[in-house]
């Protein structure tokens, strides 16, 4: 064997690895257990061979050690270059949301009536018959006081079918003048279909002072619609029955779409309903200790549903709940 061509092959094998990889390979050949100079080892007898293979097996491990602690520190060097995470980096950004169609027009409804002085006042959802119907005038055989309309908790214990509930809360812990509105959910028995969810929102309105007449109903309600549907609207009120309300009445919007010539939106009639209102029946001022002859008032109730499907014209009411992100990002 040719120790010190063996020596040569050895270092430049080592000199020209460019990789940890090489490196390892060159180590093998050269110093592992079959390489040529570990058998010459093996089988040496005498000393001065001993000695000189030893050197050479120092040398080229020396040089493999010190060749590998400069390729691993290149490798180390380029991978913090390359895979470096710049954490100063901006990223694309999250998409904000924004708030559901209901939500928006609860806070714009909110928004109009602080403006006009109004409190907003919270009201509850299960609720007892007291509230849901008795102080309300509901006469004892009404359809709604029935379990096919109504979803009851127990026989004195219903999900509040309307927000009205709250006239009668505000009333018997109030004192006049009393100028609110109350928001929220309401719940019917209803199979949902394009216009009806057994779930709804609905505004309830209430003022009760000495003095107030039909007109300040009429005027208040025009300032709304306007508010929400345009403030070129017309208006128009229309006699109805509520147990609550007395006289009672709808309201009406000359239609956004035709302005009152007739479309398929508002029924070729010009007009669209938007909701009942009326002056309150003055059994529920006796009901909660008012005096009838001293105070009037008066309360209104719409859906917030309506309300959007009417202002965004899309058909089905269900759509609000679907949750569709087509859908909701419209509005
Ligand atoms: N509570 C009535 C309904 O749900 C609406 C209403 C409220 C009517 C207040 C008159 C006064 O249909």
């Amino acid at each position: 064997m040719d120790v010190e061509a063996l020596e040569q092959a050895a270092l430049a094998a080592v000199a020209a690895a460019s990789s940890t990889d090489e490196i390892e390979s060159a180590r093998v050949e050269y110093l592992g257990r079959k390489s040529e100079l570990k058998l010459a080892l093996r089988e040496v007898r005498d000393r001065e061979t001993g000695m000189t293979l030893n050197a050479v097996r120092e040398r080229i491990e020396s040089a493999v050690d010190d060749r590998e602690a400069e390729l691993a520190r290149a490798e180390l060097d380029r991978r913090l270059l390359e895979e470096r995470v710049d954490v100063t980096l901006p990223v694309g950004g999250y998409e904000r949301g924004h708030l559901h169609l209901i939500t928006q027009i609860r806070r714009e409804v909110e928004d109009v009536f602080l403006g006009l002085g109004y409190r907003v006042v919270d009201g509850r959802e299960v609720e007892s018959t007291r509230y849901n119907f008795d102080g309300l005038n509901f006469p004892p055989g009404h359809p709604a006081r029935s379990r096919l309309h109504s979803l009851f908790v127990d026989d004195d214990t219903v999900l509040r079918t309307e927000t009205s509930p709250t006239q009668i809360r505000t009333m018997e812990a109030e004192q006049p003048p009393i100028y609110i509105v109350t928001l929220g959910r309401v719940y019917r028995r209803d199979t949902p279909d394009a216009t009806h969810t057994p779930i709804f929102h609905q505004v309830e309105g209430l003022a009760v002072d000495e003095g107030i007449t039909l007109a300040d109903l009429e005027g208040t309600l025009d300032f709304l619609l306007k508010a929400l549907f345009g403030q070129e609207r017309r208006t128009e009120f229309r006699t109805h029955y509520f147990p609550f309300t007395e006289p009672s009445i709808e309201a009406y919007v000359s239609c956004h779409v035709c302005d009152g010539a007739g479309c398929p939106v508002c029924r070729h009639s010009g007009w669209i309903e938007v909701g009942g209102a009326g002056m309150v029946e003055p059994k529920l001022f006796e009901f909660v200790g008012y005096d009838p002859e001293r105070y009037t008032g008066f309360a209104f109730g719409w859906g917030l549903e309506r309300i959007a499907m009417l202002r965004h014209e899309f058909p089905d009411l269900r759509e609000l709940w679907r949750n569709d992100l087509r859908f909701s990002r419209q509005f």
